[in-house]
């Protein structure tokens, strides 16, 4: 079964190019928009290492498991799911994990799609000057007025859901992995390029001092439950992406030492944006790190609007950000994608074709929570920040649990251990013994107080 999938899927070219295929995933918006805005919201230092935590005690472990899930069971996560809980004899009810995933998964890139589009917008907008100069005010403007115009914005979206197919469309081998090896240097080359730009015009010290100085007094409840679900948002866990990536893993690769290199890379990512972005924000006067998710389209522009070489550099950030989302959004409809082939008998094309536009008309949607429908809201919550909550804050944090408890309690100890058997014995138990007691409990504290604290 197993080896009639990886023939029908194709595998990647080496453990390298899985190790890009899984980096390419993880790193995304979530690493270079969304973290350093939170980063801000929340008071800096104090979140960074909250953050840190849920990467390591849950982040890892749970990633493991859903490596060590996906190559044992080969497949897409549906199909993985069912073969994995029918092998352990367990309650059926567990297959769930695969179906969850693979639907929150092509929820996120439902928007997804519409935030990578502002991205492409601003490439665009970058290299016509026209922000050259641009006062706060000006650029703040500029953005209201691209959120405020709907067929802007599924004009971008659009184009980045053509992107997306078309790479999903190339296969395993030729399109994913081939997109992963060239993509993910492109973006470390031109993300070092933007740090060094940042050492030479920002103020290093003040955004240094702001990601990594610990207060307290800013670390709320809410803070951690973002922190939690952002580093599964951040590593693509909880939605069979990297379930599916496992899938099409070379067989003799350890998965331990490959997914701490994945979340190290990640991380290192998030970090280096932050170190990207603080310095040139503390530098520029009436700009500020809380601004929100309005911090890389609205501050970054004034910002290298004003600095020498803005120009070049603006427009670069810019292509970064899209080919990180770019090499996201693949795997978050590679895993419906793979099902489709595998259970329905659609051929690639047609899998893409029917899920790309589901992702793109349900993406209407939140194009639509920008501008027209605006003021259709739940709790003063938009479409888009229902989606982006329930989806990231809570289905994620959710399935991760189950995933955890399915591969430390319910798969028999056995079979796990020969699944990760190229994992050296001390990093197994280590695994083994976060996976069971610290990551469902971690989980669940922070998920009961978190929400607790949301909504009380
Ligand atoms: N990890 C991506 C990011 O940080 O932007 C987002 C993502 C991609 C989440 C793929 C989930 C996923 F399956």
């Amino acid at each position: 079964m197993v080896d009639g999938n990886r023939r029908l899927h194709g595998t990647w070219a080496s453990r390298w190019t899985f190790i890009l295929a899984a980096t390419g995933s993880a790193v995304g918006l979530g690493n270079i928009w969304k973290f350093p805005y939170i980063a801000g919201e929340n008071g800096g230092g104090a979140f960074v290492l909250i953050y840190l935590g849920c990467i390591l005690l849950v982040g890892v472990p749970v990633m493991m498991a859903e490596v060590m899930l996906g190559r044992r069971g080969g497949m897409s996560p549906i199909n993985t799911m069912n073969h994995l809980v029918r092998e352990a004899g367990a309650h059926p009810l567990w297959r769930s994990i695969g179906w969850l995933g693979v639907v929150v998964g092509l929820l996120i890139l439902s928007y997804y799609g519409v935030i990578a589009g502002w991205a492409l917008n601003y490439v665009v907008e970058m290299a016509s000057g026209s922000l050259q100069g641009a006062t706060g005010k000006e650029s703040a403007a500029r953005f209201s007025a691209l959120l405020a115009d709907p067929q802007q914005l599924l004009l971008c979206q659009t184009a980045f859901m053509i992107l997306t197919m078309g790479v999903v469309i190339g296969g395993v081998t030729r399109g994913l992995g081939v997109a992963a090896r060239v993509m993910m240097p492109m973006l470390f080359v031109l993300l070092v390029a933007l740090i060094l730009y940042a050492v030479n015009t920002g103020d290093f010290a003040a955004g240094a001092r702001f990601l990594f100085s610990f207060r307290y007094e800013s670390l709320s409840w809410d803070g951690v439950l973002e922190a939690l679900g952002h580093a599964f948002f951040s590593l693509s866990l909880g939605m069979g992406a990297i379930m599916a990536y496992g899938a099409y893993m070379p067989e003799g690769a350890p998965i331990g030492r490959t997914v701490v290199t994945i979340a190290f890379l990640d991380t290192l990512v998030a970090l280096m944006a932050g170190m990207a972005i603080f310095p040139m924000v503390f530098a520029t006067p009436g700009m500020a790190p809380d601004a929100g998710p309005s911090l890389m389209f609205q501050t970054l522009p004034v910002i290298f609007g004003n600095m020498p070489g803005g120009l070049f550099f603006g427009t670069l950030f810019f292509v970064l950000v899209t080919i990180a989302a770019w090499s996201s959004s693949i795997s978050l409809i590679e895993p419906g994608v793979a099902w489709l082939i595998e259970s329905l008998g659609f051929n690639r094309v047609s899998a893409n074709l029917l899920l790309g536009t589901l992702c793109w008309l349900l993406g209407i949607g939140t194009v639509l929570s920008f501008n027209l429908w605006k003021d259709y809201t739940i709790a003063g919550n938009t479409f888009f920040d229902v989606m982006d909550f329930v989806t990231a804050s809570v289905m994620l944090p959710l399935i991760g649990l189950l995933i955890a408890l399915f591969a430390g309690w319910v798969m028999k100890r056995d079979q796990a251990k020969e699944a990760l058997s190229d994992t050296s014995p001390l990093l197994l138990a280590i695994w083994h013994w976060l996976l069971r007691y610290v990551s469902p409990l971690a989980i669940g504290v922070i998920f009961v107080f978190g929400l607790y604290n949301k909504f009380a």
